[in-house]
């Protein structure tokens, strides 16, 4: 069984098996470098990268982008801390200096009810030409289940629809913690002592 308890003090909340194999992503990231250079082919690409969640998807899939690629990176955070659940309106930092009429790529690493998309959606639009997303994951059943979810955001470029389950590894964490690991495996509930 491949499943590993990394809470340190055997309560577990560790991280279960894997969803998604290191082999699948590669895969799957060569061939999101080739759509993405297609869609843009002769023009230089901006990239505002959401840290800190997609630092590893993005490493890779920008050395699947021939071509001028500009990386402008914006920090936002979701989830505070240990948890699961997002807490109201995503939280960002300082957002980048856009060249005006620039074409933008925003990079994340999951898009779940939409909402940090939505926001910085909003805000490139105000000094870019165009505006378009790639996630590395979709979690499209959960948002499309949800009545409680009011934004309707679809990501253009989408390396992997999956379930609802809460998954950690390949840049994805859990309270900080299991960006580290290359494959994307399922958070497991934590176990009361
Ligand atoms: P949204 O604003 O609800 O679309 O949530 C997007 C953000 O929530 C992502 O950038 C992630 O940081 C975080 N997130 C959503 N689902 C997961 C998950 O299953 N694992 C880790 N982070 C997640
Ligand atoms: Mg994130």
């Amino acid at each position: 069984m491949s499943c590993m308890d990394c809470s340190g003090d055997g309560s577990g909340g560790g991280v279960g098996e894997v969803l998604v194999s290191r082999e699948a992503i590669a895969r799957r990231v060569t061939e999101l470098g080739r759509e993405i250079t297609a869609a843009y082919a002769g023009r230089e690409l901006t990239i505002v990268a959401v840290l800190t969640g997609s630092l590893v998807f993005l490493a890779d899939l920008i050395r699947n982008i021939p071509g001028r690629v500009r990386i402008c990176p914006v920090f936002v955070s979701s989830y505070p801390g240990a948890s699961t659940a997002p807490a109201g309106r995503p939280r960002l930092g300082p957002m980048p200096e856009l060249p005006a009429g620039c074409d933008v790529l925003i990079v994340d690493d999951i898009l779940d009810t939409g909402q940090t998309l939505a926001v910085l959606i909003d805000h490139c639009r105000r000094q870019a030409g165009s505006v378009r997303t790639c996630v590395l994951l979709s979690k499209t059943r959960h948002r499309k289940q949800n009545r409680k979810i009011s934004v309707a955001v679809e990501a253009d470029f989408v390396g992997f629809d999956i379930g609802e389950e809460f998954v950690v590894g390949y840049g994805l964490d859990y309270d900080n913690l299991y960006r580290n690991l290359p494959d994307i495996r399922v958070l497991l509930p934590r176990r009361n002592a």
